[in-house]
């Protein structure tokens, strides 16, 4: 899995400090979480890689990590066969990221906010505004450009995420259970939208808990479980015996 890579990020580790309300509530002893343990993955032009795994196994510590805004104790990124080291500013570029815990301003508008984020990254004005019409066209968030986030739908705010995510036409996709919390239709809408993305030959990587969505949508899967990643193959040659819900489950069996 290692030719054409665009990102490669490895053995990742993070650790985290745990305070004395979050031991009481895990009920554990020791001061710190291993959320990550010596995680590595590369992502490809023209491919989705799904990062499948149950709440808390660190899938969002590991996208964190990928778009750098958590530091990893441990690991390193190399983008198109260099370290990425301190050229963070030069990296995120090439990333688009969304995440369910980066919220959009309430009081803005849709448009403002490209706007906003395009000028962040440096577009010219024209650019910007000519590619803020296209892809706020491709999600149908122009006739909603004008009010104010707080009055959209849930779908209608994932999809000025999405819009706004790609703003930089960026090489690299992170986003994080991109279909967390959208009915079917919006969800589809995703869907079809990260393959759109894949054809572009973008490099993608989800992260997700649902089955069906790796199914439908990656190349390459990795299932991570308590921060360590247990198995890790094409989606063909990890359901060439089973389904992928049977080689889940399986491998959380041979755990216990
Ligand atoms: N800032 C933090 N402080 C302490 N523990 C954290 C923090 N962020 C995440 N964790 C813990 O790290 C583990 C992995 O979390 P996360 O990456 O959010 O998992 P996932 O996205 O797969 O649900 C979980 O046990 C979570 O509670
Ligand atoms: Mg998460």
């Amino acid at each position: 899995m290692e030719e054409n890579a665009i990102l490669k990020a490895e053995h990742l580790r993070k650790t985290f400090k745990l305070n004395s309300r979050q031991k009481r509530e895990r009920k554990v002893l020791t001061d710190s979480l291993v959320a990550v343990d010596d995680l590595s993955l590369t992502l490809k032009p023209g491919v989705i890689y799904g990062l499948l795994g149950p709440n808390g196994a660190g899938k969002t510590t590991t996208l964190r990590m990928v778009a750098t805004l958590l530091t990893p104790d441990k690991g390193e990124l190399t983008y198109q066969g260099k370290p990425v080291g301190h050229n963070l500013s030069e990296y995120r570029k090439h990333l688009g990221f969304l995440t369910s815990e980066l919220k959009l301003d309430d009081f803005f508008t849709a448009s403002y906010t490209y706007d906003y984020m395009s000028a962040l990254y440096g577009i010219p004005p024209e650019v910007a505004a000519k590619r803020k019409e296209e892809v706020f066209a491709r999600f149908g968030v122009t006739p909603f450009a004008n009010a104010q986030i707080k009055n959209l739908s849930t779908g209608m705010k994932q999809k000025v995420s999405l819009a706004i995510s790609i703003c930089h036409d960026p090489e690299i996709i992170i986003y994080d259970e991109p279909t967390n919390g959208l009915d079917i239709l919006a969800s589809r809408d995703v869907e079809n939208f990260l393959l759109d993305l894949k054809k572009q030959g973008k490099a993608i990587v989800i992260s997700t808990h649902i089955f069906s969505l790796v199914e439908k949508l990656c190349d390459e899967v990795g299932i991570i479980l308590e921060g360590k990643m247990k198995l890790e193959g094409t989606l063909q040659e990890l359901t060439k015996e089973k389904s992928l819900e049977d080689v889940f489950f399986d491998l959380v069996e041979e755990k216990q």
